[in-house]
C-alpha cells in the first residue's frame, strides 16, 4: 500500500520524478525567494556521518553560494552534536519545555525556528535518509508548529545512478516539511552515482549546489 502511494505520487508528477512536485505533498513551490529580507539566516543541516563526504560537500558548495548571495549561513554537521532518540516523555515537551532536554536538540531546534531558509541534507541509506537526521527530525516534535513560513532546499547523494533512488530521500524530507505550517520548497540537488567518498568534488552536482545557494 505504501509502495502504491509513492508510485501514485510519482506518477502524478508526469514521470518527472520528485523535482517539481512539492504541491502533491501540500508544500508550496517557488523558484524565487518568498522571504523579503536581506541577510537571510540560512541553516544547513548536514546529516551524513561522513565529514567531507558527498552530502557534506554539497552542503559546503551550497553555503558558498548562499554566502555570496548575502545570506548569514550556518552549517550544522549533525554528528558533532548529541541527539538522543525521541521518547514518550518528549511528547509532553512542547514549546519552551523542549529546553528541559539534556542534549543539544533544543539549541538546534531553536535555530530551525529562527531560520529563514533550511537546507536538509542526507545521503540515501537503504532508500531513506540517515538515522542521524531522522532521529533529529523526530525530536523537533515539541516545536515543529513554530517552523512557519520557512523555505527549504534539499541535498542528497547516493551510489545508485538512478534518480528514483535519490527520490526516496526527497520523499523523506518532504514527509517532515509537509507537516510544518506553510512551507515553501525552493530546489534540490540529487547527486546520483556518487558512492565513493569525495566523488561529488568537481562534479556537476557540486556546481548545482553552489548555484542553488546563490538563489536564496
Ligand atoms: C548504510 C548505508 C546504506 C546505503 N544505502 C544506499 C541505498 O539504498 N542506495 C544507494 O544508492 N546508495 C546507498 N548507500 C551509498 C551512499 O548513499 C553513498 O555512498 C553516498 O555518497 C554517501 O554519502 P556521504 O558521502 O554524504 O555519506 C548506502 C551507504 C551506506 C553506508
Amino acid at each position: 500500500m505504501v509502495t502504491a502511494l509513492f508510485a501514485g505520487l510519482l506518477a502524478s508528477c508526469g514521470g518527472k520524478q520528485a523535482d517539481n512536485c512539492a504541491e502533491n505533498y501540500g508544500i508550496n513551490y517557488s523558484e524565487t525567494s518568498t522571504v523579503s529580507k536581506e541577510n537571510k539566516y540560512v541553516l544547513i543541516i548536514s546529516g551524513s556521518p561522513r565529514r567531507g563526504g558527498n552530502t557534506d560537500l554539497l552542503c559546503d558548495a551550497f553555503a558558498r553560494g548562499a554566502e555570496e548571495a548575502g545570506g548569514r549561513v550556518e552549517k550544522i554537521f549533525l554528528p558533532d552534536y548529541r541527539v538522543d532518540y525521541f521518547t514518550e516523555a518528549d511528547e509532553q515537551r512542547v514549546g519552551d519545555r523542549a529546553n528541559e532536554a539534556a542534549d543539544d536538540v533544543p539549541m538546534l531546534v531553536d535555530k530551525m525556528v529562527r531560520a529563514d531558509v533550511i537546507v536538509l541534507a542526507s545521503p540515501v541509506y537503504y532508500m531513506n535518509i540517515t538515522g542521524q537526521l531522522k532521529t533529529f527530525i523526530d525530536r523537533t516534535f515539541g516545536r515543529y508548529r513554530e517552523m512557519k513560513d520557512k523555505e527549504f532546499f534539499y541535498l542528497t547523494a547516493c551510489a545508485d545512478p538512478a534518480e528514483s533512488t535519490a527520490d526516496w530521500a526527497i520523499n523523506a524530507f518532504r514527509g517532515f516539511v509537509m507537516c510544518l505550517p506553510n512551507p515553501t520548497e525552493r530546489g534540490m540537488v540529487k547527486a546520483v552515482g556518487m558512492g565513493r567518498k569525495g566523488a561529488v568534488k568537481g562534479s556537476p552536482y557540486e556546481e548545482q549546489a553552489y548555484n542553488l545557494g546563490l538563489r536564496i
